[in-house]
């Protein structure tokens, strides 16, 4: 439900120990990276925000990266201090960390909790040695389970990554690793099919993805293994029980208002009558309403709740019917790849897969 006082904070910490093959968001090396200086940077940014926007209230922190479990926890404490300082934060403010098992040591997760992080959010990518070594990672299955152990004890609330529709990945050795994630007791997963991005390691060396039938496969067993487990699928690649979708996430699927703290992070905000896009270290350009209007249908269709007709009408000021090619959206109901109704219009489960090509034909 859109709340045009609430404000989503994303922290990007761009630094990691060593690029993996697959990855191309943006990132440097961590070396010689003087956190101190590049924090004072960031908390003298917050406080510009918050003489732009005085009189919000903080529904959620996200420390993103890159790799924001090699930032040190007193500066994870730093930050959320002067956030919460600035702002009223909510009573359930949700305040997540990424943290990849290659940054662990003995205190890591006490340390984060202990520094404010209410959710931590792990990036397993595969629950087997020979995949980890695959995917480049520099961790190991021990490491990546005995992880696992600490952030469940630790936090009330958690979520891990992993990377499936590897190369030569089939789906007796993939429901494996499902099995093994949930044991866990995690209460929220995200699931990414390996894609192959340009300029990366992968694409140079010409490893291929799994062919499309198989993908759609995986995909298909994935959502019926996980919703028949109590972890039903609410957006393209998450899933959770009810009541713990990530907070966070859902602002930038719903609308929600966000900045974004960092090299390359970005926000979007209501301002008066105006839309804006922010790029670090501030406010970039305003947008219109179609251009708002289109980010809303990319952004809302990938959760399986759909889109918000009077959300929707709220954040952008238009109506969803007049931004969606109408003809299409009936040839895709009668396919039973869309279903509309007063309120909502949402993508079916047959329709998932072909999510990308649903968003096309509606966009007039
Ligand atoms: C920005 S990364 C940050 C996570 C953290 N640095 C780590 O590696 O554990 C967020 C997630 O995107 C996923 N990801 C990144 N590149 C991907 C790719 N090419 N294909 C599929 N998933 C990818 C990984 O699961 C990763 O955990
Ligand atoms: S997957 Fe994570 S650790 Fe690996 S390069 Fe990307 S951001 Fe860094």
């Amino acid at each position: 439900m859109y709340n045009p006082e609430e404000l989503a904070v994303y922290i990007h910490w761009p630094y990691c120990k060593s690029k993996c093959p697959y990855c191309d968001f943006y990132k440097q090396l961590a070396h010689n990276v003087e956190q101190g200086k590049i924090v004072a940077e960031y908390l003298e940014t917050l406080r510009k925000y918050h003489e732009l926007l005085p009189n919000r209230k903080i529904k959620s922190v996200f420390f993103g990266g890159g790799t924001p479990s090699l930032l040190e926890p007193r500066y994870v404490a730093q930050i959320i201090d002067e956030i919460s300082g600035l702002w009223p934060m909510l009573d359930n403010a949700e305040i997540s960390l990424e943290a990849n098992p290659n940054s662990r040591f003995q205190t890591m997760f006490a340390d984060l909790k202990n520094a404010g992080v209410n959710r931590l959010s792990l990036g397993v990518q595969a629950l087997n040695e020979a995949d980890l070594r695959f995917l480049g990672r520099t961790h190991n299955l021990q490491t990546a389970r005995l992880c696992l152990q600490e952030v469940v004890q630790t936090f009330a609330n958690h979520s891990a990554d992993l990377i499936y529709a590897r190369p030569r990945q089939n789906l007796a050795e993939w429901e494996t690793e499902l099995k093994e994630i949930i044991a866990y007791g995690l209460r929220h997963l995200s699931l990414y099919q390996l894609t192959i991005e340009e300029n990366t390691v992968f694409a140079r060396k010409g490893v291929q993805a799994l062919d499309d039938d198989k993908a759609v496969e995986m995909y298909d067993f994935t959502r019926d293994f996980l919703n028949s487990r109590g972890y039903p699928q609410y957006e393209v690649s998450n899933f959770a029980p009810d009541g713990f979708a990530s907070v966070h996430n859902l602002t930038y699927w719903q609308g929600g208002d966000y900045i974004g703290i960092g090299q390359s992070a970005h926000g979007r905000l209501h301002l008066g009558d105006k839309m804006l896009a922010t790029v670090y270290p501030f406010v970039d350009e305003e947008l219109t309403p179609q251009e708002r209007a289109e980010e809303l249908l990319l952004m809302g269709m990938r959760l399986t709740q759909g889109i918000n007709k009077s959300d929707f009408k709220q954040i952008c000021g238009l109506d969803l019917s007049d931004i969606i090619n109408k003809e299409k959206a009936k040839q895709l109901q009668e396919l039973q790849l869309v279903e509309e109704t007063a309120e909502v219009l949402r993508v079916t489960y047959k329709g998932f897969p072909l999510l990308n090509k649903i968003i096309e034909e509606l966009c007039v």
